[in-house]
């Protein structure tokens, strides 16, 4: 099979990396890609937002599968483009893909399915808005309705914290997708990433994972695309997943089939689990950025075969294998980042892979022969261990081994789980 990734992030070089261990496989091409991901596919210099442009590639090419990696290609429809021409493709159509776009969509279905998740109110103007939270009371989240690149949720501990994010939603701080804003109550309790791939009919659940979204250790200050994750979560019991899948997942697909919009692809649900049990925080419509890292590093199975069933609807005949192993990523991010950062800086060493460890790279260009850094996140570090424990110190000592000098990592990545041990 020649397959397209598209993609240029730590997550497509891990989906990369497995790909080409696929038997299956006969070529494998990424658009845009990046230097890790170059040492795994060829690169093509297509630019994704050009769904005409991708859809020539594929034809004068013979690609026979693209795997879509991050969510704005699917929101704007290139899978349905894609799926019009007869190419088959790993992600859902636009309409699904809602289930990420649009944060009210995600409610509504919560809302007519009974899927546990924050109460809610819908506000298309700030007035309304305020006098919601006002009589509410804090704390309490604010959320744009749309995408905006993960900034526009606001955790307010007070009210009038909440106030002044409604009035930057409002002002446009988020552009379009601030137009509606979204009031959600609060839910306390520890956070998990649960993966799902379906082909619209069928579920398969993916192993468990959880990331550390704020930038500093203990989980503080600002929100993040991610600072570092593991997989297994031992908050995840199979109890847990049983609950997940029962009530949260399967009326959703079951939802989005009855809506005749019928999910494909993976379903991320981001779980807050709470003294009442898994409850929705949001759904995205692709892998998790680095939960993806250590689910590629413990997947046992080839992962071509999977996603091509999930995006044919043959997923009934496959299932994913696991290694009993822990992986644990770190991600190495550019000092400032999640605010602002300066790039082109070098990354002078990098750490040998083995067999049990690989750096990702997430945010790299080369300029002149010289790997630089281009992102807010750079690399992202990931070994295997016995347990979490190991996996950590294996991820730390190869992180030990990065030489750049404008980076930096948080040093509890596994925190939540080593606790608990
Ligand atoms: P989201 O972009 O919806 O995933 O939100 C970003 C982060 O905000 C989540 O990962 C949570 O840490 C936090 N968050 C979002 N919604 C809530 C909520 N209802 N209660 C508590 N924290 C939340
Ligand atoms: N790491 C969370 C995300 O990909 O949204």
């Amino acid at each position: 099979m020649k397959v397209l990734l598209i993609g240029s992030g730590g997550r497509e070089h891990a989906l990369a990396w497995k790909l080409r261990q696929s038997a299956r496989l006969t070529a494998l091409y990424a658009a845009p890609g990046n230097p890790g991901i170059a040492e795994e596919a060829t690169l093509v210099a297509l630019d994704t937002d050009n769904h005409d442009a991708v859809i020539a590639f594929c034809q004068d090419t013979g690609i026979d599968f693209v795997v879509v990696g991050p969510e704005a290609p699917l929101v704007a429809g290139l899978a349905d483009r894609l799926r019009a021409e007869g190419i088959a493709v790993f992600g859902p159509s636009k309409a699904a893909a809602q289930l990420e776009g649009s944060k009210g969509f995600t409610k509504d279905i919560c809302a007519r399915y009974n899927i546990p998740t924050g109460a809610y109110r819908r506000f298309s103007e700030a007035g309304a808005a305020r006098a919601y939270v006002e009589q509410q009371g804090a704390p309490i989240v604010i959320k744009a309705d749309g995408l905006a690149a993960g900034k526009g949720v606001t955790v307010a501990m007070t009210v009038a914290e909440a106030l002044a994010a409604i009035d930057d939603c409002f002002a446009g701080a988020f552009g379009a997708a601030g137009a509606e804003v979204v009031v959600e109550a609060f839910l306390d309790g520890e956070e998990a990433s649960f993966f799902c791939l379906t082909d619209g009919k069928t579920a398969l659940p993916l192993a468990s994972a959880q990331d550390h979204k704020r930038v500093g250790d203990g989980d503080t200050g600002p929100n993040t695309g991610g600072m570092g994750a593991y997989s297994p979560a031992p908050v995840m019991s199979e109890a847990m997943v049983a609950r997940t899948m029962a009530e949260i997942i399967e009326p959703t697909i079951r939802g989005m089939a009855e809506s005749g919009h019928p999910f494909s692809g993976v379903l991320f649900a981001g779980l807050m689990i709470t003294a009442k049990g898994p409850e929705l925080i949001e759904y995205n419509v692709r892998f998790g950025d680095p939960e993806c890292q250590v689910l590629m590093m413990r997947l046992k199975s080839d992962l071509l075969p999977i996603l091509h069933a999930a995006a044919t609807g043959r997923l009934s005949e496959v299932s994913a294998e696991w290694r009993e192993e822990a992986a644990l990523t770190v991600v190495v991010a550019s000092k400032g980042y999640p605010g602002s950062y300066d790039k082109g800086l070098p990354i002078a060493a990098l750490p040998a892979d083995t067999d049990s460890s690989k750096v990702f790279h997430a945010g790299t260009a080369l300029k002149d022969g010289q790997l630089v850094a281009t992102g807010g996140r750079v690399l992202n570090v990931t070994a295997m261990g016995a347990d979490v424990a190991s996996a950590r110190n294996a991820a730390y000592d190869a992180v030990a081994a990065v030489r750049f000098d404008n980076g930096f990592t948080r040093s509890d990545i596994g925190w939540r789980a080593l606790n608990r041990t």
